[in-house]
């Protein structure tokens, strides 16, 4: 019969545990959640008394108000925890290799590993494992194969996949609310119980019909295809952003109309100047790797494409800015709005806008940024990474990090919107052409501002998806 589960721990408290097992505490009173990670900067983050939590996720903070203390707990102590669970989360990092068999494309699996061996070395007592970390398929077989040589008698391992959905920003209430929630399992009678002991946790909110049970490797793969097919959506609608701004159609009135098809529908098919963070490339690549190791070159072919579209897009981005301030941006002062990968959001993980700044950089413009949510840290940690040939100092005396949009825009020559912060839409833009160098030029990746009544104040504007007014 199935366990049921009253103590869970999650190793690795980022993007993905911290919040799925918060909101577990939140609605499941009843079971103890500890939250463990080994960088103990962040569990002090996530223990700090004014809850200057480690990510920014609106509502997030509410939830760890409730919870902290009373049946959610962060903690460095991952052996203790494990020790204690019923159930743990492996929630821990799985960044693209960079070196070695499948850089530039593979997970590496590395940090995976270690948590399992860790719970197969420290475990007295029988576990659910759940992987929910974003891994290549499969996976799930190798965290089985380690956990099952290690075990000890009377101490058996359930491994499942329970792969997570929710997208940065609006975290919280896609846990409140997910569309499903998607638990894989062996077929066994073991298996299909500790996906029953799952699924009840899940049941404490989420209606039974959205608690979907499949097989182990299905499980694997929909999320993996989940995120390609979302980031092919926005590839797609890219490719056609190219023919509109050459032929005067606009991609806005393009992608409303293809929406408004029921069997398309309207979400994600917003053109941009290229789709960032930490999911959709990584786990086209993966599939990639995975279709090659399957020997299957058409297939990986096919999903590599989306990344090169978004690639493509980026380029074709910043060369519209230098083909429109006439063929030069050299000492020029541009102004880039954004640096997170979409808006409400801290997070910088593959951003549009490092791209942007690099190519601007390469150019020898002058770069002025303002983002209201990164961290100047952050900034110029991605930069440095980013312009491997530049030295941090060098970088510096092309860049400034600014406190506003509007201070960051003073003399510059064009404002170049990467990221569809909402502050953006309401600056006083009357305010800023006065302080612009004229003509001022504004470059609207994110299809965010009212191009015609830019237009009208004197701004010369170029829109993704339209030719340039
Ligand atoms: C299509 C468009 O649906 C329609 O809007 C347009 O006006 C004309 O082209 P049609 O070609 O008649 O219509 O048929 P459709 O139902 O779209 O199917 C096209 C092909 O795709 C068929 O061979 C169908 O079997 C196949 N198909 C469709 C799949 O293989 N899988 C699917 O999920 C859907
Ligand atoms: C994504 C998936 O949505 C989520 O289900 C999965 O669990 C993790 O990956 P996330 O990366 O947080 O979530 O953000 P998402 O909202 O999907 O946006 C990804 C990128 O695509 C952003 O850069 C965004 O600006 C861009 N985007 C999104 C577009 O350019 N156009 C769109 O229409 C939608
Ligand atoms: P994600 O976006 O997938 O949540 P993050 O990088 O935000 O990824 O978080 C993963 C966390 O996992 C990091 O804070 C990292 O320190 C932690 N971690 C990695 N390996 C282990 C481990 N063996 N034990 C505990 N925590 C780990």
């Amino acid at each position: 019969a199935p366990l049921k589960v009253t103590k869970v721990l999650c190793i690795g408290a980022g993007y993905v545990g911290g919040p799925t097992c918060a909101v577990i505490a939140l609605k499941c009173p009843h079971i103890t959640v500890t939250i463990a990670d080994i960088n103990k900067a962040r569990i002090d983050a996530w223990n700090s008394l004014d809850f200057n939590l480690p990510i920014y996720e609106p509502g997030l903070e509410d939830v760890v108000r409730q919870c902290r203390g009373r049946n959610l707990f962060f903690s460095t102590d991952v052996v203790k925890g494990i020790k204690e669970a019923d159930l743990i989360f492996v929630s821990v990092n799985t960044p693209t290799k960079k070196s070695g068999v499948g850089a530039g494309f593979a997970a590496d699996l590395n940090y995976v590993e270690l948590a399992t061996r860790q719970i197969a070395e420290v475990a007295t007592t029988s576990k659910i494992v759940v992987e929910k970390s974003t891994v290549p398929c499969r996976t799930a077989e190798s965290m089985r194969t380690i956990l099952e040589a290690n075990s000890k008698p009377n101490c058996r391992f359930d491994i499942l996949s329970n792969p997570e959905f929710l997208a940065e920003g609006t975290a919280i209430s896609d846990l409140f609310n997910p569309d499903r929630v998607l638990i894989g399992s062996l077929q066994t009678t073991e298996g299909k119980d500790a996906c029953a002991s799952l699924a009840a946790i899940y049941a404490n909110w989420v209606p039974k019909e959205n608690i979907l049970t499949v097989g182990l490797w299905s499980s694997e793969l929909s999320k993996l295809a989940a995120n390609a097919m979302l980031a092919q959506r926005i590839s797609s609608v890219n490719a056609l952003s190219a023919i509109c701004e050459a032929t005067g159609a606009n991609i806005d009135e393009v992608a409303h109309a293809v929406g408004y098809d029921s069997r398309m529908g309207p979400k994600f098919l917003k053109a941009s100047v290229g789709f960032g963070g930490s999911c959709f490339q990584k786990d086209i690549l993966n599939l990639v790797y995975l279709s090659e190791s399957l020997h299957l070159p058409e297939v990986a072919s096919y999903w590599r494409q989306v990344v090169e579209m978004n690639e493509y897009q980026k380029r074709r981005f910043s060369k519209r800015v230098v083909d429109t301030l006439f063929n030069t941006i050299t000492g020029k002062q541009i102004t880039v709005l954004g640096f997170a990968f979409k808006a409400d959001t801290g997070d910088t993980r593959e951003s549009a806008a490092i791209t942007l700044i690099r190519d601007f950089l390469s150019e020898r413009a002058f770069v002025n940024v303002y983002d209201p949510k990164v961290e100047e840290s952050q900034i110029w940690y991605d930069l440095a990474e980013a312009c491997p040939t530049m030295t941090l100092d060098n970088i510096k005396k092309q860049v400034k990090i600014h406190k506003s949009a509007l201070e960051a825009s003073k003399n510059a020559e064009a404002v170049v919107i990467a990221t569809e912060w909402k502050e953006f839409k309401e600056i006083d833009w009357a305010e800023v052409y006065k302080h612009m160098k004229k003509p001022a030029f504004v470059f609207d990746g994110r299809l965010l501002v009212d191009a015609d009544a830019l237009s009208k104040i004197g701004f010369k504007v170029a829109t993704i998806g339209r030719p340039s007014i």
